[in-house]
């Protein structure tokens, strides 16, 4: 039976760090899979990380199953830890939060329970946008429709074609939206473009379906929940896929959760009846370890402060490669003004090169980028700068 699969092309982000990993060059350069590396190209393990997994052995008593939402514990500080103690969606419980394997475990559960509440619904995806979504989201059944968003010749937004679209979402319509460092342009909404995009979807009646998995690494904790809290205001229904992957550096544990916001406790608590009910035929229950490590620390003052701080720098670092390395290309006399990087967010920008230019870069030079030219700022070290500059210009 097996003999009719043929095998298949690697995953154009995960196979580049394959490749990456198998090439001998010493000079080579990872900027493929959104993984945050330091100075010397190692993803850490955050301090707070390792405090909180001492705490959890001591605090671990079982490995039986955990509920099948989670860690009741998780799921109560993950809400708050998004929204604030004070939000009116958190304080009349319109919030209800489900643990689940990472954010593409809990976009894919969110997606398969609104596909059983309207099936074959629409969903609205940015143009471009991960390049995982339309796959994750689009084998549930939910029909992807696209919406302008990036604008390669100025390296910004088409926000005007962007609501233009949006116009035409309606009631059982959903709209993916990402919460802060859009994945893979860079490009975020501002605040008011925020308002603008939550008043369509009050007045259209679509169910905006937030992407978070950087939050923190854009403009800091509070100014990256803008969008969620903004749109918690004014909509009745809501999904949030948040993952723990990025800022708390948990890759490999699966770590993070599906928050439904409902008309009411009663309308939430159903909606996540189904989310739960849909991961016990899929995969059962989420996760724990990696949950159990972020329940530590968002509910422990000093251990919090201290993840904070180690989120903080990681920003830093990358809003400060934004710059240095903007400059490193516009100093080289590349041709094309490289600054919107400077302007732009989170991990990612497009370079907005060549398929060809992308290969030459990976054959001439080992340096690993995305094929719609999106890079990992994070990947630039100043030990690679010099190196990855002068390549880059020589292809243009
Ligand atoms: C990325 O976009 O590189 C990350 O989200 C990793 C992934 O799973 O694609």
């Amino acid at each position: 039976m097996l003999e009719s699969l043929e095998k298949m092309a690697a995953d154009p982000i995960l196979g580049l760090t394959a490749a990456y990993n198998q090439d001998q060059n010493p000079n080579k350069v990872d900027l493929g899979a959104g993984v945050y590396k330091d100075e010397n190209g190692n993803t850490p393990v955050f301090a707070a990380i390792k405090n909180a997994e001492t705490v959890w052995q001591q605090e671990e008593t079982t490995k039986a199953y955990i509920a099948q939402s989670g860690f009741a514990d998780f799921n109560s500080s993950m809400i708050k830890h998004i929204f604030g103690e004070s939000h009116a969606a958190v304080k009349n419980e319109r919030l209800k939060s489900v643990m689940a394997p990472g954010g593409s475990g809990s976009l894919r559960v969110g997606a398969e329970m609104l596909n059983r509440a309207n099936e074959g619904a629409a969903l609205w995806v940015s143009t471009p946008t991960w390049g995982n979504h339309i796959p994750l989201l689009g084998s549930t059944g939910l029909q992807i429709q696209e919406y302008p968003y990036y604008d390669s010749d100025t390296h910004g937004l088409l926000f005007d074609a962007m609501m233009e679209s949006l116009k035409n979402a309606g009631r059982g319509d959903i709209v993916l939206l990402h919460g802060c460092c859009h994945n893979p342009t860079g490009v975020d909404l501002s605040k008011t473009q925020w308002d603008a995009v939550a008043d369509l979807a009050q007045q259209n009646g679509f169910l905006p379906f937030v992407d978070t998995a950087y939050h923190g690494l854009g403009e800091g904790l509070e100014e990256d929940s803008y969008g969620i809290r903004k749109m918690a205001d004014s909509v009745d229904e809501m999904l949030i896929a948040y993952s723990c992957s990025k800022n708390f550096g948990l890759y490999r544990e699966r770590t993070g959760a599906i928050i439904v916001l409902g008309k009411n406790t009663e309308a939430a608590e159903a909606s996540s009846s189904h989310i739960t009910n849909i991961a016990r035929q899929m995969y059962s229950l989420p996760p724990a370890y990696g949950a159990a490590l972020v329940k530590i620390i968002l509910q422990d003052a000093k251990l919090y402060q201290n993840w904070k701080l180690e989120l903080d720098e990681m920003r830093e670092r990358i809003n400060g490669l934004r710059v240095t390395f903007a400059d490193a290309l516009n100093e080289r006399g590349a041709g094309t003004d490289f600054s919107f990087i400077k302007n732009q967010y989170g991990m990612f920008s497009f370079l907005g090169i060549s398929k060809e230019q992308i290969q030459r870069l990976r054959d001439e030079y080992s340096i690993y980028l995305v094929g719609s030219s999106r890079i990992n700022v994070a990947g630039i070290s100043q030990k690679n700068i010099a190196y990855l500059s002068d390549a880059i210009v020589s292809v243009l």
